[in-house]
């Protein structure tokens, strides 16, 4: 059975950003091929402590998980809630994936410039994150791992120390995860995610900008979430039309427009071609936003920490059985055991 993979890390409330660039995507992959494959959804908190973690983790963790449920998750024996912290095979495999990087490609991954950028001195987690995302993505064997446009790099890496590996031992024992142009087929997407900041949509949308309009938070109410969509920037074109490069605004409201009612992006795109009126586009897509968050959070309000307890009781066992194997194969291969 194929694998299908993903993490958030839970830092703090989630923004729209990560619920249409790997939240939403991963739970509409899960309904469509839970019954043909594994579905892994995991909470990466070990990568949470890398920076500063706004409030109480646990509660985040939690809630973070309750997301996925109020997106539509459906729950089957073939789909799996865990915490990488509860898996310790994760950092096992981290370690032994450090002796099989090189400081060259580490230090080249865009993430670890942005986040190092401007700090007098940088942890050593920061350096280290995307090996310890290669680890949870090769554990399980994923061929597929949903996430955002910024996460295709650490994806790029996994394949490439997969491959590294299974050719020093000659055996393949890691699965290559399939790459990331095809991860945008199989998600039913024509490109990668990036929604974009608001106020500067040159930008992604992140939980770490300060401006509160530059970006929309899970737990906004329905309300504020759309004056914030009637005060993001646009140009002064004055044409609909989706150009990343020209009109980031435009293209950015066209997107999140397309991704929120699951309509593809062309068709979003030629439904506004011709048309002029920004404060048209912008009043359709508060509404869409609104709507969205009004069903989702009414949802979210209905599911209890038990559940979520529950079903990482089932899901933790699962995952230090498989996760386990898999580093027994590699702790062999290497002389360990
Ligand atoms: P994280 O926690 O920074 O982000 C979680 C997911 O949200 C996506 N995302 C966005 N997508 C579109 N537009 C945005 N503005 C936006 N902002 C965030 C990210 O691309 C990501 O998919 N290293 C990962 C977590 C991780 C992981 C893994 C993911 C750890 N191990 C294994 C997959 C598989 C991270 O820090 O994502």
């Amino acid at each position: 059975m194929k694998t299908i993979l993903t993490g958030l890390r839970s830092n703090s409330v989630l923004t729209l950003g990560n619920y249409l660039g790997a939240l939403l995507p991963m739970v509409r992959l899960a309904n469509k091929h839970s019954n043909e494959a594994q579905v892994n959804i995991f909470v990466p908190d070990l990568h949470s402590i890398i920076s500063e973690v706004d409030g109480d983790l646990q509660t985040n963790i939690i809630r973070n998980l309750k997301y996925y449920l109020a997106a539509g998750l459906v729950t089957n024996d073939n789909v799996h809630i865990y915490r990488q912290s509860h898996v310790p095979a994760h950092s096992e495999l981290c370690w032994i994936l450090n002796c099989v990087a090189t400081m060259g490609e580490t230090s080249r991954m865009i993430q670890y410039k942005e986040k190092s950028k401007g700090q007098e001195s940088c942890n050593v987690g920061i350096f280290d994150y995307p090996i310890l995302m290669a680890a949870d993505i090769l554990l399980y064997s994923a061929e597929y791992v949903p996430v955002g446009e910024d996460q295709f790099q650490h994806v790029e890496l996994t394949r490439n120390l997969a491959m590294r590996f299974n050719h020093r031992f000659g055996e393949d024992i890691f699965t290559i995860p399939v790459k990331t142009a095809d991860q945008v087929k199989f998600m039913g997407l024509s490109d990668g995610v990036r929604v974009r900041d608001l106020l500067d949509p040159t930008k992604k949308m992140s939980k770490s900008t300060k401006a509160e309009n530059s970006k929309i938070m899970l737990d906004d109410t329905p309300e504020k979430a759309a004056k914030k969509i009637m005060s993001a920037t646009t140009d002064s074109l004055g044409k609909i039309k989706f150009d990343m490069f020209n009109q980031p605004g435009i293209s950015n409201l066209l997107q999140i427009e397309a991704l929120v009612n699951d309509r593809p992006l062309d068709e979003v795109v030629e439904e506004w071609s011709g048309k002029t009126s920004y404060g048209d586009l912008k009043k359709q897509v508060a509404e869409s936003v609104k709507t969205m968050l009004t069903n989702f959070q009414t949802k979210l309000s209905a599911i209890s920490d038990e559940q979520v307890y529950e079903l990482l009781n089932e899901g933790e066992s699962y995952a230090n059985k498989v996760a386990n194997a898999k580093l027994y194969e590699v702790q062999k291969a290497f002389g360990l055991r």
